[in-house]
């Protein structure tokens, strides 16, 4: 690094943790502050640094988010350029970033999506698909995975699948129903692929019939469903999904919030498949996480409906927030022109093949999965009957879980990793940037804790 950063002595950083514990209530809150997270005062790379100076090689981006990695000085310049200029206008004003950010987006998803909704997270891209789905069909239901993760509030969180979630907020928004996730490595259905013919991607027709397509809007999917541990659907899943959308004229939604700009290998994932949704929503990745920015991006039978509709009562003040649109811009273009997909498809092949020598090298990795730069470990007590590797005790305090204690010896070693929703699994995510001597460094690490966590849990 070229400059040395300051750490925070130790008296001044206790009364920091005390003002935190005291008042802030933090998001996704599991266990009591001050506890083992970090106070970041720096970053570069794939590298962050807490106020102590000890240094982090970071695996999941922060949030599956600083794709660029830290202090990516296109996007940082950009939005001191832009702040010197307009930096926020009314929402239903025009600014020159948003508009150019709304052209780029068309032009980059390629064929059919061609209008662009702006908002600020990745919760509010997905409300915005919900209710452009729900005017445009002129249907209320929603169809999406258990186990998947759509955003926080009521109806993104009624979309998605997760138990610990909804429960604690019950009773969600109507008109949310789910479907098994495709998850090969436990198949909800008992079958194996391929001689499943994909009964997974069939249960959707299933699904719409029983509903009645007449009440039908939309289907989500996360295309790799990373809150469930990095589940990756085979090959021709999508693909009948989209025969399935078609014929019953309800619209595909595919949530790329964390699955877009390169994560997977492609600009786009759905370039994977070739399948074009009805509906994209992106968030995160977008702008670096440089300055919040959701945006969703609609085909042109959707874009020319509201063309002609001219009504949209759907809005928030900083839809199109000129920072954040030039923090876009700056990123996508950062993206495309490092060519950060093709990179990204080479070095996750390389992290992919490492992960796959630990999990023969060792009794409790079950699973690896993986698209670009998702990956996704499961872990097990035994491999033939995968029974998951979790707590004796299901009561058992959070740090005494397999995947906790996992995730946070890596930490302590100075890696960061992320345990999965649910289920034993952990979940990768790193900068799109990384260099094989980071992926190596990263694997050193993370088996040396696996051997920990085998002693203790097996
Ligand atoms: C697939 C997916 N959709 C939506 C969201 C919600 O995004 P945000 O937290 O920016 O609101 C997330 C967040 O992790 C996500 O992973």
């Amino acid at each position: 690094m070229a400059k040395k950063i300051k750490t925070i002595p130790e008296a001044e950083l206790q009364s920091y943790y005390e003002d935190a514990a005291k008042y802030l209530l933090k998001p996704w809150q599991t266990r009591a502050l001050p506890n083992i997270e970090p106070l970041i005062i720096g970053g570069k790379g794939a590298y962050f640094f807490d106020a102590t100076g000890k240094k982090y090689l970071d695996f999941v981006s922060q949030l599956f988010n600083v794709n660029l990695g830290m202090g990516n000085r296109e996007v940082i310049e950009a939005v001191k350029k832009q702040v010197e200029q307009v930096n926020y206008t009314k929402n239903t004003f025009l600014n020159i970033p948003k508009i150019l950010l709304a052209k780029r987006l068309a032009e980059v998803t390629k064929g059919d999506l061609v209008k662009a909704f702006l908002s600020n997270s990745g919760t509010e891209a997905v409300e915005a698909a919900f209710k452009i789905a729900r005017i445009y069909t002129g249907r209320f239901k929603v169809i999406s995975f258990w186990g998947a993760y759509h955003g926080s509030t009521f109806a993104s969180m009624s979309a998605g699948g997760i138990a610990s979630n909804r429960n604690p907020y019950e009773p969600l928004v109507p008109g949310f129903f789910h479907i098994p996730l495709p998850y090969c490595y436990r198949c909800p259905f008992g079958v194996e692929h391929p001689s499943c013919e994909i009964r997974c991607a069939k249960f959707l027709e299933y699904t719409i019939k029983q509903q009645g397509p007449e009440t039908v809007a939309a289907f989500i999917a996360d295309p790799v469903v990373v809150a469930a541990g990095a589940i990756i659907p085979p090959d021709e899943y999508f693909p009948m999904i989209r025969e399935i959308c078609n014929k019953y004229d309800v619209l595909m939604i595919l949530d790329e919030v964390i699955a877009g700009f390169g994560r997977t290998g492609k600009l786009f994932a759905y370039e994977n498949w070739n399948t074009v949704p009805d509906l994209l929503t992106l968030a995160k990745g977008i702008s670096n996480a440089c300055v919040p920015l959701g945006a969703t991006v609609m085909s042109s039978k959707i874009g020319d409906f509201f063309s002609e509709k001219k009504i949209f009562a759907h809005g928030f003040t900083y839809s199109g927030h000129a920072l954040a649109c030039a923090a876009g811009l700056a990123a996508i273009n950062a993206y495309i022109e490092n060519k950060i997909p093709e990179h990204v498809e080479k070095i996750g092949k390389y992290l992919l093949d490492a992960l796959e020598g630990i999990k023969d090298r060792h009794k409790s990795v079950g699973d690896i999965r993986g698209l670009g730069l998702i990956e996704g470990i499961e872990f097990v007590k035994d491999k033939a009957t995968k029974e998951p590797l979790m707590s004796k005790d299901p009561n058992a305090p959070i740090e005494e879980r397999p995947m906790v204690v996992l995730s946070d010896g890596c930490m302590e070693e100075g890696l960061l990793i992320m345990s999965a929703f649910s289920g034993s699994n952990i979940r990768m995510a790193p900068p799109l940037i990384i260099n094989e001597d980071d992926v190596d460094k990263a694997m050193e690490i993370l088996e040396r804790q696996i051997d920990k966590v085998e002693k203790r849990f097996l």
